[in-house]
């Protein structure tokens, strides 16, 4: 069956890539590889981790490979706390090590780990070299592989380091989510959620249904399905034509912009996300689990300033808490968590701006002067601590 294809426009800007999202695709990569990087593109450095490879990696690599790539793997280890300067030190050095010239490329194969850490190696490797995106994630094949962000953390904060730097194409093989464990498809489940709540009711609404019909627990078993799989896609589809449509107009987040379509909605959610994974070191929460504990405090806060009717955040709630259990949050000191809140890139001049909703669909950017800090503390107690 032939891919649907989303195309990633740039407000004018001549690079124009594509993603593709469809069944089967992987061992069909080579080619298209060579249709996104053109013939001069001799190596390519294909970085994953162990599990992904494991699963997926010689079917890209044998792949590229009789396309007439010269392929090299680098495993990088699993987990956000590998997201980091070490991990990019070594990757710069094996690009070195293997001599990849200026028009050799990059391949993420792997979740949004592996496609920050590799998308930002390839910005700055030789000012700069091509890279594809294969994500292997829920997450990551809605919101990470599209649009651009790359990163590292650091000790002082999440993604703090980073480029914007756009890849040359996204592959997305739906079939990969059949080995993903129940817990990566909540965490990936929530940024859906996210996208939905700030995106339009339509997307939210088609986002409910999916996890009405096909709950995390049950989709990998369901995959199987022609129904599950025509549905899934069509939520793929819609959810990356968001994000392209956000990023099409403002695709490095203008820092002067407040408006409802800036790309700073797509942060929804994110400023307790951050503070909760860094506060528990990057090893507790799933970056998607911490985001739904986001939106449900961004949702809180909004119904409190009585900018959102309770009736639109409960409709947010139960889609929220439709998509699974979160982690425990009892134990996190809220005052330790506020205090994480001023390392946020949110943070413009000298303060705060949290995307909150006025309704499903209709997020809006609010200054943290506008927000008395007691009013955050309940709405974190609310959420996190009852
Ligand atoms: P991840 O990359 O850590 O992957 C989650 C886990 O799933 C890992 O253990 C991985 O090895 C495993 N895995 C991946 N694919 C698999 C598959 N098909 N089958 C079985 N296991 C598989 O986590 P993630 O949720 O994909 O990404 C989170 C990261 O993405 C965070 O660092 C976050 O900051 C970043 N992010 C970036 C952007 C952006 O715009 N650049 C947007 C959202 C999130
Ligand atoms: N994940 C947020 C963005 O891409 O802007």
């Amino acid at each position: 069956m032939d891919a649907r294809k989303v195309l990633i426009e740039l407000g004018g800007r001549p690079h124009v890539y594509q993603v593709n999202i469809g069944r089967e695709l992987l061992p069909a990569g080579g080619a298209w590889a060579r249709s996104c990087l053109g013939a001069d593109a001799g190596k390519i450095a294909l970085i994953s981790n162990r599990k992904v490879f494991g699963l997926y990696g010689e079917e890209v690599r044998e792949s590229l490979a009789a396309s007439g790539f010269e392929v090299c793997v680098w495993l990088m280890g699993d987990g956000e706390e590998y997201k980091n300067f070490e991990s990019l030190t070594e990757i710069l050095n094996f690009f070195g090590r293997r001599n990849l010239r200026r028009t050799d490329a990059v391949v993420a194969l792997g979740g949004g780990v592996v496609g920050d850490l590799a998308g930002f190696a390839a910005s700055v490797y030789l000012r700069g070299i091509s890279y594809l995106q294969i994500p292997t994630t829920l997450l990551a094949m809605i919101d990470s592989s599209v649009g651009g962000k790359t990163g590292i953390n650091t000790d002082f904060g999440k993604n703090l380091i980073g480029s914007f730097y756009q890849p040359n194409g996204v592959l997305v093989d739906v079939g990969t989510l059949q080995t993903l464990e129940k817990r990566e498809l909540v965490a990936g489940f929530c940024e859906a959620v996210k996208q939905g709540a700030v995106g339009g009711r339509e997307l939210f609404d088609e986002t409910g249904e999916f996890l009405q019909n096909y709950p995390p627990g049950q989709l990998r078993k369901r995959l199987g399905d022609e129904d599950c799989l025509q549905s899934t896609e069509n939520l793929l589809v819609s959810q990356i034509s968001f994000k392209a449509a956000i990023v099409k107009q403002d695709e490095r987040e203008e820092t002067v912009r407040i408006d409802a379509k800036s790309r700073k909605i797509l942060n929804f959610g994110h400023t307790t996300a951050h503070a909760l994974e860094k506060i528990t070191d990057y090893r507790y929460f799933k970056h998607g689990e911490a985001v739904g504990y986001g939106i449900l405090v961004a949702g809180e806060i909004s119904k409190k300033l009585e900018i959102c009717s309770q009736d639109s955040i409960e409709l947010l709630n139960g889609v929220v808490r439709s998509v699974g259990n979160l982690p425990d949050t009892k134990n996190i000191r809220l005052d330790d968590l506020l205090d994480l809140f001023i390392y946020d890139k949110k943070t413009i001049g000298k303060s705060l701006q949290w995307i909150l909703l006025e309704d499903i669909g209709k997020p809006t950017i609010l200054t943290g002067r506008d927000i008395p800090r007691s009013l955050i503390k309940e709405s974190l107690l609310e959420v996190l601590h009852k």
